[in-house]
Formats: C-alpha cells, structure tokens, sequence
C-alpha cells in the first residue's frame, strides 16, 4: 500500500516507518520537523515537509501520490504541559486530526491508523485495563485523544472512513536493530530520564514518590517496546484494510515495571552508578497502571515480544552509550 506518515520523523512515527517498509508499503513522511530529526528518516521512504495546521499543506502532500492510508502520529504528547497549555494541544491534536481527516474526504483516502493513548483512561478504577474501562482523562492530553477517537467515529459513520485507534500505554525502547537513534529533546518521560542520567547528560534522576502501595511503593506502568508497537501498526492497517471495518486496541505488555526495577536493571546493564534522589509524587500519577491487551492478541495477533525489562533497557542504553561514546572521543 502507499501509506502517508504524518508524524513520522519522531520517536515512534521512526519507528513504525521503519515496520512499514519493512512490511513492503512504500512510505511517505509528513513533518513539520518540530521535535521529528532528519536523523530519523529513512532513505527508502519520501519525505513531504508540511503541518497538519496548514489544510494545503495536506491537501498537495495527499495530491502528490495515490495514497491508500494514512497513519497519524503528528501531536503533542506532554501530558502535564497540557495542563498549563491547553490552547496548544485543542489546535495542534484536535484541530489538527479534524484538518487531516477533511483533507482525507477530498482526497479519497479511506483508511487510518491514529495513536492513541492509555491516557484515555485517567486514574484507574480496575486492573488490568481492557478496552471498556471507563475514560475519564485526567489530563488534557488525554482528552484531546479520546476527543479524536470519537471524531474517528463519526468520520466512519458518515464519510466511511475506517480507523485503527491504537492506544498505547508506556512507550519506551529503540529500534531492536539499532538502526533507530534520534534522542528526543527535553525528555519528561522515565525511560530517557534514566538513560540522560546514566550518560551524564543530567545530575541524577528525582524519584516521584515512593509511598504508593505497589510492590516496592514507587510507581508502576506498563512499559512497551516502541519496536512492539510498530510492529502494532502495520497489523492494525491490514485489519482495517482486510476486514473493512474499524478497530480500537489497547498495546500495552500487561506487564507492571516499577521505576525502582527500571532503575535497577538499567545500573546493571549501563554499567553505571545512575545518582538518584526519593521526591515527593508528581500530582496526577496513579500508583499502577497496567494493560489488558487480550483484544489486541485476539483482532490482530499481536503479542508484545521485546517489552521485557533487559530488552527495554538495552536497546536504550545502546543509543544513549552511542553518544557517550562520540563526546568522549
Ligand atoms: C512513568 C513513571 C512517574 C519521570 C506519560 C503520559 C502518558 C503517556 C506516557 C503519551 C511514573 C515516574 C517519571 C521521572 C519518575 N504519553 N517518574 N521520575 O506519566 O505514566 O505517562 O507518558 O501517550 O499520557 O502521561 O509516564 O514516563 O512520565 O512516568 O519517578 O523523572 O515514572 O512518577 O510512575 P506516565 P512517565
């Protein structure tokens, strides 16, 4: 199929690129290159420079080839950000996916597979989290997703539009193949935390609390291999290409990580001492949340293979070290 990329010069678009190809597509990526690299890009995919807020911008990019689907990962994603920039993210997700889903009604493309995020969900009210469970975002972010998916509804409904809402739980990892190294700037998230740290890039990783009532009171959530979830999107476009029907799936490893186990493994792996510091919790955190991703086992087939701890921290840390490595010569 020929498949557009909106997004796909960041973190995860790079990676899902990378499964697209592999699986035969052949690949454009849209990007306004805000937080994508040019380091992500691959040679064997085109590239169109152009925002989703710009509906001509979408409009010559999709008139350029005959495009069957679309796959959308062009947002913001910081969730506490959000809270305080709330005008930022209606435009950019929600104003944005509305632009990109007209431009789809002009250009007769029927098919797209959007992120979404467990962040749907907010504070859970049971464990593990299947697809039913009540959303109540407790972020704006994770409004802004649940918003689209509904949009995503009605855009099947009356303009035959079909969609795969993947919502992803914890992101983490890189390319399995090591072919992937694009570090993302300004990193709020654990993973890359731990790895800054580790590479001396930051003092030391600060701790969000470690009274909560899991296994070792620190928080815990459902880490998937960023490889895992690509992986997810190339099976959700041949479901919805296939069955000509819409499907919505949590990918998540339905397996709990705390921070200290992260931290843990990643001293062992890196080698390295990793400073780190007990603070208070980070108002918003719920304690524990972990995936129910049967339905995505049974829809798709997909199973996490690579969002076990070592895995995780490896491929990261094989990134990370690689820049180490290139300061110090
Ligand atoms: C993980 C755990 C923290 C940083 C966020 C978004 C969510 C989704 C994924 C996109 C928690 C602890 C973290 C640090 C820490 N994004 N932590 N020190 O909050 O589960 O989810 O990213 O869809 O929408 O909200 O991820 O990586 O920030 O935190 O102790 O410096 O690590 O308290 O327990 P989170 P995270």
């Amino acid at each position: 199929m020929k498949v557009m990329v909106l997004g796909g010069a960041g973190y995860i678009g790079s990676h899902v690129v990378k499964e697209m190809i592999k699986a035969g597509h052949q690949v454009t990526v849209f990007d306004n290159m805000s937080s994508g690299r040019e380091e992500n890009l691959f040679d064997e995919s085109a590239f169109i420079k152009g925002d989703i807020l710009e509906p001509i911008n979408l409009a010559e990019a999709f008139a350029s080839d005959d495009f069957d689907a679309v796959v959308h990962l062009a947002a913001f994603k910081a969730a506490g950000e959000s809270m305080v920039r709330p005008e930022k993210y209606s435009v950019n997700n929600i104003t944005g996916t509305i632009n990109i889903l007209n431009a789809m009604c002009d250009a007769d493309i029927k098919k797209i597979v959007f992120s979404s995020s467990a962040a749907i969900f907010g504070e859970p009210v049971r464990l593990p989290i299947d697809e039913d469970h009540p959303k109540n975002p407790e972020n704006y972010y994770g409004f802004t997703k649940l918003e689209i998916e509904r949009f995503l509804g009605w855009y099947d409904k009356l303009k035959g539009i079909k969609f795969a809402a993947l919502r992803y739980f914890n992101a983490a990892g890189y390319d399995v193949d090591g072919e992937i190294s694009g570090l993302e700037q300004s990193p709020a998230n654990l993973l890359p935390v731990i790895m800054e740290a580790a590479a001396g890039m930051r003092d030391k990783l600060q701790i969000f609390g470690d009274d909560y009532e899991t296994k070792d009171g620190t928080g815990v959530r459902d880490y998937v291999h960023v490889s895992d979830l690509a992986a997810g999107h190339v099976m959700a476009l041949n479901y919805i290409s296939d069955k000509n029907e819409s499907l919505t799936v949590n990918l998540g490893s339905e397996n709990g990580l705390s921070v200290l186990e992260l931290l843990e493994e990643a001293r062992k792996i890196s080698g390295k001492e990793i400073p780190a510091e007990i603070v208070g919790r980070r108002p918003g955190d719920p304690a524990k949340l972990v995936a129910s991703s049967a339905k995505a086992k049974e829809k798709l087939g997909w199973v996490a293979k690579y969002s076990d701890c070592e895995t995780l921290i490896k491929t990261s840390w094989e990134v990370y070290k690689g820049r180490l490595d290139k300061l110090l010569k």
